[in-house]
């Protein structure tokens, strides 16, 4: 753990500190926003630290990697690390506070409690991590109750988590608005991830076409043809590019409840998971 008095920008891992800090701005009556993240900060993380500085006065982003989403066998112990440059990158960024708790802080021994949510995340990613939502879903609960924000920013890279909270903060009343932040590419497409930092040269260089397959089944969508036919397309191509597709799928953009049969005439999103050798990766985008 890195000593967070050195960092170059106002840091703690201290609830009773953060609380104080935010107690303050909201003394003088700014309005709080709040980007949480897992670190291994790039361009897209702190494109949300800038879309909450256009929505609010004061911007805090949260570093931790949290345990209870990861299942055992998933890459919770290689998840890159990396606070100093973390730090660095938000205080370029104008974030105006880190907060990074440790584990032992957020889930004290006899932790017990469980969020459930259903909803938008049936299916998609809880078909393959089924553990995954409830565990965003209990830290995105804490860091709220600790933060206490007007505004959360979400990155739309994360469609189906971005929907996920939205229903948790509707279901149980929180005063926090939840705003989007575009996925954020590389020039080939590749949406930018953490995890982009596991692929070797060969890789990388085949990561970039599942943006191409999407953007193409989002095209298809878009002349009217059965998605159910769309679909067989994109799944052709995913199979021959990646070594699994966990799943390439088209849904209703604001439930992600699952189409009708046929032509589409509704807002899409199509999305897709896939896995080259030990990294899996997600994108989706907008369709008809
Ligand atoms: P993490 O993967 O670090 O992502 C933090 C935020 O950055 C999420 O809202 C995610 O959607 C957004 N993001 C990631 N890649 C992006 C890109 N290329 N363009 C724009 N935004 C992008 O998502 C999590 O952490 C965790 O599940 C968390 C919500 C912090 C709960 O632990």
């Amino acid at each position: 753990m890195s000593d967070l008095s050195a960092l170059p920008l106002p840091s703690t891992a201290d609830l009773a500190h953060l609380r104080r800090i935010v107690a303050e701005w909201r003394h003088d009556g700014l309005r709080i926003g709040f980007v949480p993240t897992m670190g291994a900060l790039h361009d897209g993380h702190l494109s949300l630290i800038a879309r909450a500085k256009e929505k609010a006065d004061r911007v805090v982003a949260s570093i931790f990697v949290n345990p209870t989403q990861f299942a055992p066998g998933e890459d919770f112990d290689a998840y890159p690390r990396t606070m100093d440059a973390d730090a660095a990158k938000l205080a370029h960024a104008g974030c105006d506070l880190l907060y990074a708790p440790v584990a032992s802080d957020m889930y004290p021994d006899g932790f017990s409690a469980t969020l459930t949510v259903g909803g938008p995340s049936q299916g998609l990613e809880t078909d393959f991590r089924p553990h995954f939502f409830n565990g965003v879903a209990i830290v995105v609960a804490k860091l709220f109750n600790r933060v206490q924000p007007d505004i959360a920013v979400f990155g739309e890279k994360d469609y189906q988590q971005l929907l996920v909270i939205r229903h948790m903060v509707r279901d149980l009343d929180l005063p926090i608005e939840i705003i989007p932040g575009e996925t954020l590419r590389e020039r080939d497409g590749l949406a930018l991830s953490s995890r982009n930092a596991y692929l070797s040269t060969d890789e990388r260089r085949v990561a970039a076409s599942l943006n191409e397959i999407l953007a193409a089944f989002a095209h298809d969508l878009s002349t009217g043809i059965d998605w159910e036919t769309a679909q067989g397309k994109a799944l052709a191509k995913a199979a021959n590019a990646f070594e699994r597709v966990d799943y390439i799928e088209a849904r209703c953009a604001e439930t992600l409840a699952p189409l009708p049969p046929g032509p589409v005439h509704q807002p899409a999103r199509v999305l897709a998971a896939v896995w080259l050798d030990k990294t899996r990766l997600i994108d989706n985008m907008p369709a008809v």
